[in-house]
């Protein structure tokens, strides 16, 4: 179902009316109302108290809580509980419970406890989902779903034993068509005598002495991803079937890695995300210095191109949410700072800017107990109004009109790749989504929208299709990204189109059937420890360089010095370049060429400044704890933005 674009942009909260006394429920739903929210998402955790013993359900204190949040005009999404399978469950079948990487169990106690394989657990799950479904699938006050919470949480896509290592086998031999030469062919097995007689005789890649096999790993990760998307699916079947009219979404989280998010999101209406910013720069690989720098407001681009990859997942502008707001400080990084003041509201304009829909804060009351209790809600544990709260209540971005972003510029985006990458670093600092980083910060930072795509989707009416990590290339996806660059530029980054679909190296080398498209063959790579160098044309060059040997393409520069000196770093061929270096200034330039070729001048937007367009609005942010000068001139305050309508631009750029 395509979300009603005549809605306008809306405010939601995480509520838990599970642990609040009775007594609060009537204020706190009053409350929110007058923090002009208008969606409540409740009951992700709450399995123990629908049904506190096997197969005995309470659903009374639901009921009321509905109903407490439908009389204070509050619209419900209600959520599949299953990422918390209740004590009685688990020790009743202690098979459900997922292994870790190094063969032990992980137990009941925190949450996300369960192997998506298995087959008891399945049964749970759609044993849950189709009592509530039942129940509350009409209920007027319920407009949409949320299945389970975050997909992987806390490690948990990959199981690596148990039920998982049961299933794994059978999943290959399907894959493979019962064919094991097939898969001892696809995985290279004659290595080290991996070659197997039997599907039966294969394990999950944990455990095994040195490191195990780059496609025995690749084909773990789509197994566990398609175990997640299975165990989703089921669910929404069934929700589907109780629940006519009503949405069903699920929460990802933030550059998340160990899921195909391209299929766990086939059976889904739009995507939503949780946004935490203070976190992201926590987990980043930003320096010391810059996670100091931007500890208080998060990094810009770190918190957008989430925005923009789960707005991009369903491919035809279905729009995203920000299920889980971060709305004060957080408990699970290893520093928690407060957020600067203005930073909750810019989150929300920021998201708002790159085309979300809702904005839900995480949470309602600050809790008063357990794991998250040194965590914020928009209500302090004494219940009077957070900073966060208060800069809620004083957001005017509600009952704008929604626009859709719309750019010619897309990035494109591969989970395979990126499992590929991450079993095979090379260089440990050079990570997927560093190197995706790369190129989209040097598109923001010239005030570039950006829509994320994956290479499959559909990519006519973009003039600029950007690469920056995609490692995979099948014949498939090597003809269709050859048909896109006769009539878009196209600009790939470092180790483009390196291996096969099974994770083999191409016959003939990389970039293998792409090597007509971009005029020239890979030669070398130079993978450098930090503090090692090399320079291209007078940039500096670290972590990660590749040079080529020319197959029709011109070179736009050379190694200047180190091991490839003389040899082409950045090759360009008609309308397509290939940048194998790891340089902001090198991809920045050739970005810049790419994008005055389609017509785009491209701005030189001071750091911590990010303009966003979306429709007819264009939204000025600043990151920046100082006033800061953008470039027509108007000096922004420290941490804030600007929604400027142009009249004259009415319908989104197409
Ligand atoms: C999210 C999670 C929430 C809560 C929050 C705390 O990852 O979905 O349930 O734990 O983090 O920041």
């Amino acid at each position: 179902m395509l979300i009603d674009r005549r809605e306008t942009f809306q405010l939601g909260v995480c509520h838990y009316p599970e642990h609040w006394p009775r007594d609060r429920w009537e204020r706190y739903a009053e409350q929110m109302r007058e923090l002009g929210i208008s969606y409540a998402r409740i009951a992700e955790f709450a399995w123990s108290r629908m049904e506190p013993t096997p197969g005995v359900f309470d659903w009374g204190w639901l009921d009321e809580s509905i109903s407490v949040l439908q009389d204070a005009g509050l619209k419900v999404i209600l959520c599949t509980p299953t990422a918390t399978p209740p004590a009685w469950m688990v020790r009743m079948h202690p098979e459900l419970l997922p292994v870790d990487r190094e063969g032990r169990r992980r137990d009941h106690g925190g949450r996300k406890h369960y192997d998506h394989a298995s087959p008891v657990y399945r049964f749970h799950s759609r044993r849950i989902t189709e009592q509530l479904a039942r129940r509350y699938g009409e209920h007027p006050a319920v407009v949409g779903w949320q299945t389970d919470n975050e997909f992987g949480c806390e490690g948990t896509t990959r199981s690596w034993g148990g039920a998982s290592a049961a299933r794994f086998p059978q999943w290959l031999a399907e894959r493979y068509g019962g064919d094991i030469s097939a898969l001892n062919e696809a995985w290279g097995a004659v290595f080290w005598s991996q070659e197997y007689n039997d599907f039966g005789q294969i394990a999950p890649p944990n455990l095994v002495v040195e490191l195990p096999n780059p496609s025995h790993v690749l084909d773990y990760s789509r197994f566990a991803s398609d175990m997640v998307k299975e165990f989703q699916e089921e669910q929404v079947e069934i929700l589907r079937r109780h629940s006519p009219g009503r949405w069903v979404t699920h929460n990802f989280m933030r550059l998340f890695s160990e899921f195909d998010h391209y299929e766990v999101v086939k059976c889904l209406d739009f995507a939503t995300w949780d946004s935490y910013p203070t976190g992201g720069v926590e987990y980043s690989s930003l320096t010391p210095e810059e996670k100091v720098r931007w500890a208080r407001t998060g990094h810009p681009d770190l918190v957008s191109i989430n925005h923009d990859i789960y707005r991009g997942l369903l491919g035809d502008r279905r729009g995203c949410w920000v299920m889980e707001q971060q709305n004060g400080q957080i408990n699970w990084a290893p520093h928690n700072p407060l957020p600067a003041t203005g930073a909750v509201a810019l989150w929300t304009a920021q998201a708002y800017a790159h085309g979300c829909d809702v904005v839900s804060y995480f949470r309602d009351r600050a809790a008063t107990v357990a794991q998250e209790l040194m965590h914020s809600g928009l209500l302090r544990h004494d219940e009077t109004l957070d900073r966060g709260g208060e800069e809620v209540a004083a957001l005017e971005l509600g009952g704008r009109p929604n626009g859709d972003v719309s750019t010619p510029v897309v990035l494109l985006h591969d989970y395979e790749s990126l499992w590929i990458h991450e079993a095979q670093p090379h260089c440990a600092e050079s990570t997927y989504w560093d190197q995706m980083m790369l190129f989209y910060s040097a598109l923001r930072s010239m005030g570039v929208d950006v829509d994320i795509r994956k290479p499959e989707q559909d990519l006519s009416g973009y003039r600029l299709v950007v690469v920056p990590a995609v490692q995979l290339m099948s014949k498939a996806r090597a003809a269709h990204l050859a048909q896109v660059a006769e009539s878009a530029h196209l600009v790939v980054g470092p180790r483009f189109a390196y291996r096969t679909e099974t994770g083999r190296v191409h016959e003939d080398g990389q970039p293998g059937p792409m090597r007509g498209v971009l005029g020239c063959a890979f030669r070398n790579m130079d993978s450098m420890r930090p503090g090692l160098v090399c320079h291209v044309g007078g940039h500096e060059v670290g972590l990660w360089a590749e040079s080529y040997r020319l197959t029709g393409g011109s070179a736009v520069l050379t190694f200047d010095d180190g091991p490839m000196a003389g040899e082409a770093a950045v090759v360009r061929h008609r309308n397509a370049w290939t940048v194998g270096t790891w340089s902001p200034a090198i991809v920045r330039e050739v970005l810049a060429t790419a994008l005055r070729e389609i017509g785009i001048t491209p701005m030189d937007l001071p750091e911590g400044i990010r303009l966003s367009r979306r429709g007819g609005i264009d939204t000025w942010m600043n990151f920046n704890e100082q006033p800061t000068v953008r470039p027509d001139g108007t000096v922004m305050p420290p941490v804030s933005f600007e929604v400027v309508t142009q009249v004259d631009r009415s319908s989104p750029r197409g």
